[in-house]
């Protein structure tokens, strides 16, 4: 008896997933292996990886376009929510994980498949994304994960390959490892393993070197609607088409890039390179947009849950029942994060110059240092009395020893 009956495999047409089509069967006693690609936006031709799963033995070979789900389903509520792990990280890569998770879910219900499997090593963070929510979505499947058990040296894996037809890589294998969606590029490995060696300017795509950038600066309107973006420039715009654009616009201009020593959740702290020019501006546009439409209080509080929720995103909790708790929190705040944030691309900066908003809460008469001033300087006293209270008191008591 196998370790299962049919299993549904994420695919990527890399040589390690490759090798699990054979793995599975040969060694695990897999009976059929069906292999499925997501497209999210990771730029690949998926016609031939469709076909090398083909010839690497998988029984059936599902090829699915998630770009448009990835954007709204999975990074707009996280722009909502201002997700950045550890204040830094948009979470470009982990946002995949999820919705890869729910694709492996519904074709194992579609094909009668008894397990799921990824090439995940024993390291990473993704293997518990990937396992988590594999759970969380339909606890009796199996989850298989070949890479973390087999311990072929990379060598060995692409001698393991070779048996079964699977070609070498052509190139020199690059040194880096490297995760790419349309959110981003994640870049880790290799020289990058010493925290003190600088990036190879080599290891960016998404975002220009300083030195490349236009010697002009650009301005780009973001238009948000409850929270989610909608327009750039007032071109109402897909979701796909929007972040598509973004990219292009702001890594022409060479801001977006990150570099930073990272905690993983597996106890290891990781050196990573991240490019996601996009997301980085939509959630700075976001976090001032909100800024101008929603009270302090409210503002403030929010700061709390989204560092609870990149956090719990991160650790792979994207479906789980706080994750709803903090969504049904977040929902209810964006009905009118509703307006335009201008901002300005130059040299490697993306700052907010300009934000508008039917529903902002800036007044004004109240703000002016002009003639126009209503606000009550007098009532300021009488609030300064009650305020300072407690600190007079106890300021008197500190004198008296
Ligand atoms: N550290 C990032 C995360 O946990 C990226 C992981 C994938 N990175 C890579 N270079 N393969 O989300």
């Amino acid at each position: 008896m196998g370790r299962a009956e049919k299993v549904i495999l994420a695919y990527s047409g890399g040589v390690d997933t490759s090798v699990c089509i054979p793995y599975l069967k040969h060694e695990w006693g897999v009976k059929e292996v069906i292999t499925l690609a997501a497209d999210l936006g990771q730029g690949d031709e998926l016609e031939p990886i469709r076909q090398k799963a083909l010839d690497s033995g998988a029984s059936a070979s599902l090829v699915a376009d998630a770009k448009a789900e990835f954007i709204r389903n999975y990074a707009f509520p996280a722009i909502q929510a201002n997700a950045l792990y550890e204040n830094r990280y948009p979470l470009s890569t982990a946002l995949a994980r999820p919705l890869i998770a729910k694709l492996l879910v519904d074709a194992a219900a579609e094909y009668g498949a008894d397990a799921v499997a990824h090439g995940c090593t024993g390291k990473g963070n993704d293997q518990v994304r990937f396992d988590v929510a594999i759970a969380a979505l339909n606890p009796n499947l199996k989850v298989l994960a070949p890479a973390r058990e087999w311990g072929m040296s990379r060598e060995e894996t692409i001698a393991y390959g070779e048996r079964f037809g699977i070609p070498a890589p052509v190139k020199k294998s690059s040194p880096y490892s490297i995760d790419r969606n349309l959110l981003g590029r994640s870049i880790e490995a290799g020289p990058l393993e010493d925290p003190w060696t600088e990036p190879l300017e080599e290891i960016y795509l998404m975002t220009q070197a300083i030195e490349n950038t236009p010697n002009s600066p650009e301005y780009v309107d973001i238009g948000f609607e409850a929270g989610i973006p909608v327009s750039l420039d007032g071109r109402s715009l897909d979701p796909v088409t929007l972040v598509s654009e973004l990219n292009e616009r702001v890594g022409r201009h060479g801001f977006g890039r990150i570099d930073m020593i990272e905690n993983r959740l597996v106890g290891i702290k990781s050196r990573e390179i991240y490019e996601a020019p996009a997301l980085l501006v939509l959630i700075d546009a976001h976090r001032d947009l909100e800024s101008l439409t929603l009270t302090a209080d409210v503002t403030q509080y929010k700061r709390g849950i989204e560092e609870t929720y990149s956090r719990l995103l991160y650790n792979g909790l994207w479906y789980s029942p706080l994750k709803e708790a903090l969504d049904a929190f977040i929902q209810q705040t964006q009905k009118r994060v509703t307006g335009t944030v201008r901002v300005k691309l130059f040299k490697g900066t993306a700052r907010v110059v300009g934000r508008q908003s039917p529903y902002s809460l800036y007044t004004p008469d109240l703000a002016t240092y002009g003639a126009e001033d209503q606000f009550d300087h007098k009532a300021a006293e009488g609030f300064i009395y009650v305020w300072g209270l407690p600190t007079r008191v106890w300021a008197e008591k500190l004198r008296q020893g």
